[in-house]
């Protein structure tokens, strides 16, 4: 199957611009997966919830998660892209840093970011979805296992792990980094997991008044071997698309002797008990 990821820059605080450009980049495309990166519809540096208001939007009706419905309609290709949500929580509106996963036939998934980066808090309430795998069609390969995470969940391996555990075969990673170490981390990722992983990361700089923040680009898949089946540039727009067999995210022999998940020893790993 063909899987792959969009690598871009978007325009803060400019939903339609970035609708539209996100539009132009992925339509026409062919492949059965595709990532794009987290808060793809509004950018990244806030400054004020109020900047908020105008970008996020609900999956049910927005037009940026409208746009990924039509073009998956289209290609049949499943798209994952990171967004602004607004959501209604008793009444009031909430904000969260989350992304979606777009069927062919227009049914979505949403899961929202566990773990917030830096000042993310001061706009964004903590996912409340947990991490969970869906089946997405293949015509060659039938039904394959993919799961979602947001950038700085990366840095705590039992996001990986718990996708892995719930059988996630692919694990799709959109991302705002700004930290370098994140692309070589998803090599361990994939291979302490034995799992496909897609991170796609946004490029360029986001300026808000006197605040600025530049993001690494360096968008990499990886097989469950840890082989970098393509790795971005650090600042050019990309779409890349690789052909994999799913199936190898089934094996989980590490060796003729050793098979990761049936040998793990959980009685003495930390459990918080309280
Ligand atoms: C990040 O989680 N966007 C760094």
């Amino acid at each position: 199957m063909k899987i792959g990821y969009l690598q871009f820059k978007p325009e803060l605080l400019n939903a339609k611009a970035n609708t539209e450009k996100v539009s132009d980049m992925i339509s026409g495309g062919t492949c059965d997966l595709l990532v794009i990166p987290e808060l793809a519809n509004s950018g990244y540096l806030f400054k004020s919830v109020d900047e908020l208001v105008n970008v996020a939007e609900n999956p049910d009706d927005g037009k940026f998660c409208g746009m990924l419905k039509k073009i998956s309609g289209e290609t049949k290709c499943h798209i994952i892209a990171g967004f602004c949500e607004k959501a209604q929580d008793n009444g009031n509106t909430v904000y969260y840093n989350s992304s979606i996963l777009v069927f062919p036939d227009g049914k979505y998934r949403i899961y929202r970011k566990t773990h917030l980066f830096y000042d993310e808090r001061k706009f964004f309430i903590p996912g409340n979805t947990g991490f969970w795998v869906y089946d997405i069609y293949s015509e060659k390969y039938g039904n394959v296992k993919v799961g979602m995470m947001i950038c700085f969940d990366w840095i705590y391996p039992e996001a990986a792990r718990t996708l892995a555990l719930r059988g996630a075969q692919i694990i799709c990673h959109p991302s705002n980094l700004v930290m370098p170490y994140c692309q070589n981390s998803m090599y361990t990722r994939a291979i302490e997991n034995q799992v496909f992983t897609i991170t796609a990361n946004r490029i360029g700089l986001d300026v808000n008044g006197s605040d600025r923040v530049g993001f690494t680009g360096g968008s990499v898949i990886l097989n469950p071997k840890g082989e970098y089946l393509s790795r971005a540039s650090v600042d050019k727009e990309e779409l890349n698309v690789v052909e994999i067999d799913p199936s190898a995210a089934k094996n989980k022999f590490i060796n003729e002797k050793n098979n990761l998940f049936d040998e793990r020893r959980e009685l003495f790993y930390f459990r918080n008990s309280s």
